[in-house]
Parts: C-alpha cells; structure tokens; sequence
C-alpha cells in the first residue's frame, strides 16, 4: 500500500503531530553548532502552519548518556526564527501543562515539544502496535488528529515516536521524507560499479550495512574510513596503539572488531583497509604506514594518511555509484581534514553521488563542496533505505 502524504492530507484548523528530525552537533554550552537538519523541515512545517495547522512538533537531541543530550529550547528558538509563524517551546513532552499548550494552540501557531528521548520508553525499540501504547503516545493521541513523519533521518529506530503514532491516528510522510524516498529507494538502477565509502563513529549502524551490501551484492568496494577502519585494522591484527583501541573499548565495540573480522574472512576482497594513518605529534600532522604502526604512546589515529587518499581516490574516481557516509577523521581540525575533504570533493566527480549522516552533511558544508546528486539528511537511515531494507517509519506509515 502506498503512504499517504500531505497532498492527502485536509489540513485547515486540525491539531496535528509532526515528528522531525534535528538532532544536531552542539557546542559545549548546548547551543547549535549547525542548523542544516532544521532548514531542512522548513518546507513542511511551512505548508502545514501555511494550510491553517496547529502543529505540535516532535523531535529527539542526542542520546542518553551523551553529551548532545540536551534540551531543545535552542531548536525551538532558531524555528521561531526560520518560519514565518511563531514557534513556541514546551519544556515537557506529554505532560497535563504539555497537552493543554497543544489543545490551545490556534491554527497557523506550532510549538516544539520538548526532547522525546527524556522519556526512557523512547529510547526502547517496539513494534507499531506497542509503540501505540506507550506513556508518550498514550497521552498525546487525544489531542492530535493526525501524525505527520518528516524524520527520514530517524526512519530506521521503531521508537514510539516514529512508529507509534500511525497505530492510534492516520499517519501521513512530510516532504522531506516523501523525497528522500523517491530518491534512495532506487539503489540498484544506479549505475554500477559502486562503493561505498562508509566512516563516521556509529560504529554497529555502519557494520550492519557494510554487511547488508556485501551480502546482497549492491556494492562493489567498500572502503572503510574514521572509527570503522580502526575496528577493521584490529580486526586485521593491527597493533593502533592504546589510544585509538581505548576509544573502541569504551564505546563497547569488542563484538564489533570479531564482526569485523568475519567480513574480511568472507568478503576481503572487497574491502579496503586504509595503508597509512595520521597522528598529530608535536602539534603537527604525522603520517605512519600501517606496516609502521603502533604510533607512539598517546596518539590515536586521526585521519586517513595520503597514500590511502590517493588509492581510495582512484576507486571513487572509476565508481559509477559513490555512497559516502560519515567523516573519514576529525575533519573540524583543519590539520585532520585532508582526508575528508579531497575523498569527498572526488566523489563528485562519480557519475552518481550520494552523502548520508548529519555529521557528513555538516562536513560537506564546512568544505563547500557542491555536486552531489543527493545529500541525504539521514545517516543510518539512508544507508539502510540503500540496502534495500524496510524502515519501521515507512512501514508503520504504511500499514
Ligand atoms: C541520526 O542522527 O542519525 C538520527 O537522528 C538518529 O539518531 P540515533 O542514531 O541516535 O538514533
């Protein structure tokens, strides 16, 4: 069955739950260090507050634990600012005082609803149907008449934000959804051959599509770059000294680094492995083959050394479909960009590109590349939606 969108949708003086996706990098005192992810709705919060919406906004900041985790009041403060209709914050999410600031609004007004991920279930993964039943839909269905997703960048969590709504109101896809599916639902037309360039720090998000893609046969290379080389290198027996390997650790990532290694056992052939790495030392660059490896103590890898630039530059350059998805280094230390950069900038020459992950589109900004066939607002989700795989967003919407 195919989703309805807000073509679908009679808009005028209805109450409606929108949920979004701006979860955004911070600075240290909480405010935005980027707003690519809120311009992005702007078309859809728009239309609906333009068509006589009450729009109650939904959306998440970080993860428990984190420190991105934090309070959305400077998101509400820049949509206030972006649309022409007045955005109002609630520091709750489905509180009494939350629910009546919805029930009170009139049309043409919004209000963002504080960050869903300070309520435990939202964090949890269920189907649609117990999603439905959680506390923060619960309470919030009776004051909606209907749900829009415009979270193509969370489409892959079945959080009850995301596939809860759809099973207690009708459930709309926002635009910005509705055109990320037209685009990357097409993965296996693209013209091949196709690697995917795949870096970044969500390191199991990333395993399970390098695994999906190799499995099904949709990529030809991939190169692994930023945290995921690093699992890949101790995988291959690399010694990355403590610093780098520390950081792997903690994050909880050992399960990774056998998964890792499994992949190189069956699909070695397809995946490249960085040759050389870069450390800062002295307070300067400092490239180290990997044969030379371990670096000394107290350095951890931050970016991919010139050779592997040049070699994986040479697969991009022949690929007819470039995926690219996460930094290969600490790209916002100039010293540590080289790789990002020059890997990102040659991808625009494929005949086909495709950018994925909140922190790479942030990247693609900083450098000023332009050329990209599609920037993808999602990260994780673009990438399954590439992998062919369902999204529980679209399938809630869906059913
Ligand atoms: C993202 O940044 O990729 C989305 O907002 C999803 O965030 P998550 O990976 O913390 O679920």
């Amino acid at each position: 069955m195919p989703i309805q969108t807000l073509d679908d949708l009679a808009v005028q003086g209805t109450t409606l739950g929108v949920r979004i996706d701006i979860n955004s990098p911070l600075d240290d005192d909480g405010t935005l260090a980027d707003d690519a992810r809120l311009r992005a709705h702007v078309e859809t919060l728009s239309e609906l507050l333009d068509r006589g919406g009450r729009v109650a906004i939904l959306a998440h900041q970080g993860r428990p634990g984190g420190d991105e985790f934090r309070d959305l009041r400077p998101h509400a403060e820049r949509l206030d600012e972006m649309l022409d209709a007045p955005v109002d914050y609630s520091d709750a999410t489905f509180s009494a005082d939350a629910r009546r600031t919805v029930e009170n609004l009139s049309d043409g007004e919004a209000v963002l609803l504080e960050n869903t991920r300070f309520y435990s279930e939202e964090y949890m993964e269920f189907s649609p149907d117990r999603a439905g039943q959680t506390e923060l839909v619960d309470k919030l269905v009776g004051v909606l008449d209907a749900y829009v997703n415009d979270a193509f960048a969370a489409a892959h969590r079945s959080q009850p934000s995301i596939v809860g709504f759809p099973a207690r109101v009708p459930g709309y896809a926002g635009r910005v959804m509705e055109q990320e599916l037209d685009v990357l639902g097409d993965i296996e037309r693209t013209p091949e051959p196709r690697t995917y360039v795949v870096g970044g720090a969500k390191v199991p998000d990333s395993m399970a599509v390098i695994e999906s893609v190799l499995e099904r046969g949709l990529a030809d290379r991939v190169l692994t770059t930023g945290v995921v080389a690093n699992v890949f290198l101790l995988a291959d027996g690399v010694n990355l000294g403590d610093a780098s390997a520390d950081f792997i650790y903690e994050q909880g990532y050992w399960d990774e680094i056998d998964r890792a290694g499994d992949l190189l056992e069956e699909y070695g052939d397809r995946i490249a492995l960085p040759e050389d790495l870069a450390v800062e030392r002295d307070g300067e660059r400092h490239e180290i083959p990997v044969e030379g490896l371990p670096p000394e103590e107290g350095e951890s890898a931050m970016d991919l050394g010139s050779a592997t630039v040049e070699s994986y530059g040479e697969v991009v350059r022949g690929s007819g479909t470039v995926v690219l998805n996460g930094p290969a280094g600490v790209f916002e230390d100039e010293t540590f960009a080289h790789g990002t950069r020059d890997l990102f900038e040659i991808a625009t020459e494929a005949e086909y590109s495709v950018v994925g992950g909140g922190d790479t589109a942030a990247a693609i900004r900083r450098f000023g590349i332009e050329g990209f066939d599609h920037v993808s607002t999602g990260g994780g989700a673009a990438l399954n939606m590439l992998t062919g795989e369902d999204l529980p967003a679209v399938e809630a919407l869906r059913n």
